[in-house]
């Protein structure tokens, strides 16, 4: 398993076919990507997960977070956040925050960030604000 910053464009594909297949591609490219760092964890050269981090002063956000189906529940996701709360730290980041789908959040909590607000709509999808100071 190897995990390499990529360029926002190489995310598209996973973004689409995980978070919102039934949307346009076009939908899944964000503001401020241009400017974000983005993740890919490959295995066996094949890109797998991706994660999107938008910086602002000492907090940072993540979006558009998502492995391939087949390869779920295998622990790749835990350890891209993982490497990238790590990274984060060491950058000075004071809190890490995320608006997590609510069938995530779970997931985020196994990872130390709690939840801080109700669960509020976007395209349907149910989610709530997450967040892990350091
Ligand atoms: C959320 C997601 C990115 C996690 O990636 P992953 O590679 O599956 O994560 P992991 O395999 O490291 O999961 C670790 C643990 O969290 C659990 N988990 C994974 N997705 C979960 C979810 N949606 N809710 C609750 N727990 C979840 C796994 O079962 C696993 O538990 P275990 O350690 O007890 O076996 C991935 O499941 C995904 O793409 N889901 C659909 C898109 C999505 O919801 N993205 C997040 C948007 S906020």
């Amino acid at each position: 398993m190897e995990i390499r910053s990529i360029k926002w464009q190489d995310t598209l594909t996973i973004r689409h076919k995980v978070l919102w297949p039934d949307k346009p591609m076009s939908f899944c490219h964000v503001d401020g990507d241009a400017q974000a760092q983005h993740f890919g964890v490959f295995l066996d050269k094949r890109l797998v997960c991706v994660a999107s981090i938008y910086k602002d002063n000492r907090e940072a956000r993540l979006r558009k977070f998502a492995t391939l189906a087949c390869y779920q529940g295998q622990g790749i996701g835990t350890k891209l956040i993982k490497h990238i709360i790590e990274q984060l730290k060491s950058d000075g980041i004071k809190r890490f925050w995320c608006d997590a789908r609510v069938s995530a959040q779970g997931f985020y909590e196994a990872l130390g960030l709690e939840k801080y607000n109700d669960e509020f709509n976007k395209s349907g999808i149910a989610y709530c604000k997450m967040q892990i100071r350091f």
